[in-house]
């Protein structure tokens, strides 16, 4: 679920679930992003409020582990790699194509979250490069238009 008028009730239910017990905050932070897929301050600070978690310590993990995110992201996740093989063989006309056809820039969303698009640097399959990863979805020797195609069933 993507929240634009937060809902804070399910996050209110984790919080119980969690009550008292020390050391939660990774578990409860990751339950929080998987309610609303991502943390927002509203959460982060309801969090901090009921319990008891000064909201700098909760900031701290969250831009710590890189499993966390507290920007909001688009429903498909679409990693472009511009190492040095795929970089060779076209990355950034795959990062312009993408950007042109789904108005998603390098690093951010569309309008509608419906895309994202992170830059990566190597896959390790570079065999393959020019590569893109969507939604843990291998495209191996691809360009902007098939790329484009695949991303646009996912809707
Ligand atoms: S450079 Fe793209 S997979 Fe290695």
């Amino acid at each position: 679920m993507f929240a634009q008028e937060l809902d804070l009730a399910p996050l209110e239910r984790v919080l119980d679930e969690f009550k008292g017990q020390k050391g939660a905050i990774i578990p409860i932070l990751q339950r929080a992003q998987e309610i609303y897929g991502y943390l927002p301050g509203e959460v982060l600070a309801a969090i901090s409020k009921k319990a008891g978690i000064p909201i700098s310590r909760l900031y701290g993990v969250a831009t710590f582990y890189a499993q966390f995110r507290l920007t909001r992201r688009g429903r498909h996740l679409i990693k472009i790699c511009d190492g040095t093989a795929c970089h060779v063989r076209g990355a950034a006309k795959i990062v312009e194509g993408i950007e042109s056809a789904l108005n998603v820039p390098p690093g951010g969303s569309d309008p509608d979250f419906k895309y994202s698009v992170e830059i990566v640097y190597c896959l390790g399959s570079c065999g393959l490069a020019p590569i893109a990863v969507v939604d843990d979805k291998v495209y191996g020797q691809t360009d902007a238009n098939n790329l484009v195609a695949h991303v646009k069933q996912l809707e």
